[in-house]
């Protein structure tokens, strides 16, 4: 049967409103699905530049309020591609306007807004995602089915970073376009909200629940010129941020990020231990997964470099052959097809705005126990 169109309405057409679009436009191609996406309009503040978006991207209209996108009837499913600041409020008026929503992470500023949103959705019965797309890198999602099995036996310890290096510069202004998320009143925090979250996203995934926190963030430029007001102004985000955890099945987790690991520009790694193997990732080079077998017997034993390019690995099957790699947008194609797929089964793909809350309370038991000095629970 002919997918059913599904129009899409984005607000935002930056960095993540490319990498969406992206995903809309391929996902068919690719993957056989209930539905087809259709770029109906994007939303932006400026009408030159939303227009030019509209015409290099394919979308067939233009909006430059979100309030008069969501009152549109031909919209059916709304993509929040904004600062954070804005991931609330055009998401609990999507839901009364009874549109699907795609929205960024974080969820929110905060746990309290995370509440307001998942009542607004679930009291609206529209189906919901955030955009956590590292779970959909291949040998990420491998990982996931690797520890389900059980594989990896008891679990002692989980390790992240995910570390950058672009705003060491202290000439480097705050807030504004490009730069909104140096701004706590934009972005709600830095790099725990910004990139931790992503790494918190993952191993609630991958290895269940965490129980408590003890976390320590830094802000080593302390004032910077605001590119809005012109003048030099307190910086109110974390620039770094290291916590430990425990996670509900006992074991331990030791986390760390920030953006000034000079060299680094984008590295996210994780480790799983257990006590039967390991596990391990790398962002730079991510369709492959580490994985050391302790029962293998002999002078075999070591770690293997899995490349993850297999039909029978999870997504490859509908790319290339077998040991032709894929990207990061990728991620994002396969986001859009299991949200699709999700709508289709009515066993909707998470992370669900309710998934994503949990990864918000980690954030803000991480931030609380930095600025307390104190273990806390989630
Ligand atoms: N999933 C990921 O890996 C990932 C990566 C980057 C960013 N993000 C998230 O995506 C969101 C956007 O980040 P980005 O990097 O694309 O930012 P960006 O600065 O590149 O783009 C933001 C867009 O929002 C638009 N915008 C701002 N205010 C608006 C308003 N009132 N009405 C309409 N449009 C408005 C801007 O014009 C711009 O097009 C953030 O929540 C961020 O945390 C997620």
């Amino acid at each position: 049967m002919a997918p059913k169109p599904l129009n899409i309405g984005m607000i935002g057409y930056g960095f993540m409103g490319r990498a969406h679009t992206n995903g809309y436009k391929r996902v068919n191609d690719f993957f056989d699905l209930p539905y087809r996406p259709v770029l109906k309009a994007v939303c932006a503040r400026d009408e030159a530049k939303a227009k030019a978006f509209a015409e290099q991207w394919g979308y067939e209209s233009i909006e430059t309020d979100w309030k008069k996108l969501l009152a549109r009837k031909d919209i059916d499913a709304v993509d929040i591609c904004t600062p954070n600041n804005l991931h609330k409020e055009i998401s609990i008026a999507a839901a009364q306007a009874g549109k699907m929503i795609l929205c960024e992470k974080p969820l929110a500023m905060n746990t309290a807004e995370g509440e307001e949103m998942c009542a607004a959705v679930e009291k609206a019965g529209v189906a919901n995602i955030v955009w956590y797309n590292y779970r959909r890198i291949p040998a990420v999602t491998y990982a996931k089915q690797i520890i389900d099995s059980g594989k990896l036996g008891r679990i002692f310890h989980y390790r992240a970073n995910f570390l950058q290096d672009w705003t060491i510069n202290a000439d480097l202004p705050q807030g504004g376009a490009a730069l909104w998320r140096l701004d706590a009143a934009a972005a709600g925090s830095g790099v725990t909200g910004d990139l931790l979250a992503h790494c918190i996203d993952t191993a609630l995934w991958l290895n269940g629940s965490i129980s408590d926190v003890t976390a320590m963030t830094e802000t080593f430029i302390k004032e910077r010129k605001h590119q809005l007001t012109g003048k030099s102004e307190k910086v109110t985000i974390d620039d770094a941020c290291a916590f430990l955890c425990h996670f509900a099945n006992g074991s331990l987790g030791l986390f760390e990020s920030t953006r000034y690991a000079r060299g680094h520009k984008a590295l996210y790694t994780f480790e799983v231990n257990g006590e039967n193997g390991s596990l391990k990732w790398d962002l730079h080079d991510l369709h492959r997964l580490q994985w050391f077998d302790y029962r293998v017997e002999g002078p075999l034993r070591g770690w293997a470099s899995i490349h993850v390019t297999d039909g029978d690995h999870p997504y490859m099957g509908k790319w290339w052959v077998p040991g032709l790699a894929i990207g990061y947008e990728h991620s994002f194609v396969h986001q859009v097809k299991d949200f699709l797929e999700g709508l289709g089964s009515g066993k909707p793909a998470g992370p669900t705005f309710r998934d994503a809350l949990e990864t918000q309370k980690v954030c803000d038991a991480v931030l609380d126990s930095a600025k307390s000095g104190s273990w806390k629970k989630v």
